[in-house]
């Protein structure tokens, strides 16, 4: 049945809850009880939970894994991963391993600057436009001083200022295109608020610029909002060794795999499908950590997908090349994260896991969460270039499929033994515990 309702919003939790579970479903007792069972029993916790977002009716678990081993620039972190997907935290924790043993992940902030932007319409001449803004810029800064003024104490605050014509692409198009420092906030609501100053500013100042005719004055602000595209915000990740170093299997030398390690990466930088695929597997680890510590995976995913887009054509966000005789893996990444202000302070996990990370900057979690993407990465590659993906994502997704067959722990540890030595298949999980029922 499909229903509106008006004034849903100000009804208390357990109203909403009567309403959705009474309209939406056949069983509205056996919801509610799904519902509850997902609540926290800590009622200042759960109600902490409800005030996150609106309209909370329960909450929604995901697993936080953690993975050990990663050495970055010689310091040794487990790093916390928060994610559904069977097989990810398995695959950075081996790549972790792996390149631990191998002179560890090799990490760089290139650049830590945030953009933000007020889009405005103005139909007069440029030129009374441009020396209007040269004229307001210092009063920009300076209307904006209430909000800067504790940023820039600690070494933050507006960078500059530039007045951007974009008429070419919309009639009357124009920007201020602001950049920003925020050190170790992600600085959303600090940007924002700095953009919404300089719109009344700019707006309500050019009633009183004198070369503007009278229909100029009337600057139309469409609206002032920060950019989640931080192509300055950028930090670098890196793994390398000699090449007859790669292999830790009889079955293929070092070169060999190398080289179809390559190869891969290569695929994935000329050919989108591909592209996607791989981009996909590296964002398996960056959204991890990026949830785990508490900051806004869609910025960070919108983000770097535009980066990855930034020559015209979506393309791999890793590279990977030998040269005299090393093999180098790496990857750079635009990343605006936070480690104070968000969920950061509030969100208990979110507080465990920072911890976990020994309390990193901003830019020390850029860095961390640089390196679970391209351990993903390295570990995908090296099951597609190798076994095949199947192999070891369907060893780890065995538990999921037991778990869907309602398998108890005797079933459990006896498939366990059982599909060690054979290939998992969803099919071949169902037969197997078939015939273990069968026997029992
Ligand atoms: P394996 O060699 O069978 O594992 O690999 P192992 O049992 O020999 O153990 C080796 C190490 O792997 C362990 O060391 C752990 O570090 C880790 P230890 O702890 O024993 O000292 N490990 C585990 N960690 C935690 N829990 C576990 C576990 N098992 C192993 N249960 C593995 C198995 C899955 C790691 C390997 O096959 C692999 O890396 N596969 C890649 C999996 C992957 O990429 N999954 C992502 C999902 S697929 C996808 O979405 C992305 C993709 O489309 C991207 C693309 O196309 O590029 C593939």
């Amino acid at each position: 049945m499909c229903a509106s309702i008006s004034g849903f919003s100000k009804l208390s939790k357990s109203k909403k809850i009567d309403w959705i579970v009474q309209t939406y479903f056949s069983n509205a007792e056996d919801a509610k009880r799904i519902l509850k069972q997902y609540w926290n029993t800590n009622d200042k916790l759960q109600q902490l939970h409800d005030e996150f977002i609106e309209n909370t009716i329960t909450n929604y678990y995901l697993p936080l894994g953690v993975a050990p081993n990663f050495s970055i620039n010689g310091k040794l972190y487990t790093i916390p991963m928060a994610i559904e997907e069977s097989s990810v935290v398995a695959a950075a924790s081996k790549a972790a391993k792996f390149w631990m043993d191998r002179g560890g992940f090799k990490t760089k902030v290139i650049s830590t600057t945030k953009i933000g932007q007020v889009h405005f319409i103005y139909y007069g001449n440029p030129e009374t436009l441009k020396s209007y803004f040269n004229h307001i810029k210092p009063q920009l800064i300076h209307d904006a001083k209430p909000i800067t003024k504790n940023m820039e104490k600690r070494g933050g605050g507006i960078l500059d200022i530039e007045l951007r014509d974009k008429t070419d692409d919309i009639k009357g198009y124009y920007q201020l295109h602001a950049s920003f420092e925020t050190l170790d906030a992600m600085g959303a609501n600090f940007i924002n608020s700095c953009l919404e100053q300089f719109a009344k500013t700019f707006k309500g100042e050019a009633l009183h610029f004198d070369a503007f005719t009278e229909e100029e004055r009337d600057i139309e602000i469409i609206m002032s909002i920060l950019s989640n595209y931080v192509p300055d915000c950028l930090v670098r990740a890196e793994v390398s060794c000699k090449v007859d170093e790669l292999s830790d299997d009889a079955s293929i030398s070092g070169e060999e795999f190398a080289t179809k390690f390559i190869q891969a990466v290569n695929i994935a930088e000329v050919e989108p499908f591909r592209a996607v695929t791989h981009n996909k597997g590296i964002m398996n680890g960056i959204d991890a950590v990026v949830l785990a510590t508490g900051n806004d995976f869609r910025a960070v995913e919108a983000g770097i997908h535009a980066y990855a887009s930034r020559n015209g054509k979506y393309s791999s966000l890793s590279h990977a090349k030998i040269e005299n005789d090393i093999f180098s893996f790496w990857m750079e990444i635009p990343l605006a994260l936070g480690t104070i202000g968000g969920l950061t302070g509030l969100h208990p996990l979110v507080k465990l896991s920072l911890e976990l990370l020994h309390h990193p900057t901003a830019k020390e979690l850029m860095q961390i969460v640089a390196v679970a993407g391209l351990a993903q990465n390295f570990a995908a590659l090296r099951s597609l270039t190798t076994t095949g993906i199947q192999q070891g994502h369907m060893k780890m997704h065995l538990m999921n499929i037991l778990n869907q067959f309602g398998a108890n722990e005797i079933e459990k540890s006896a498939l366990t033994e059982h599909f060690k030595s054979k290939v998992v298949t969803h099919s071949a999980v169902v037969e197997a515990i078939n015939q273990l029922r069968m026997i029992n």
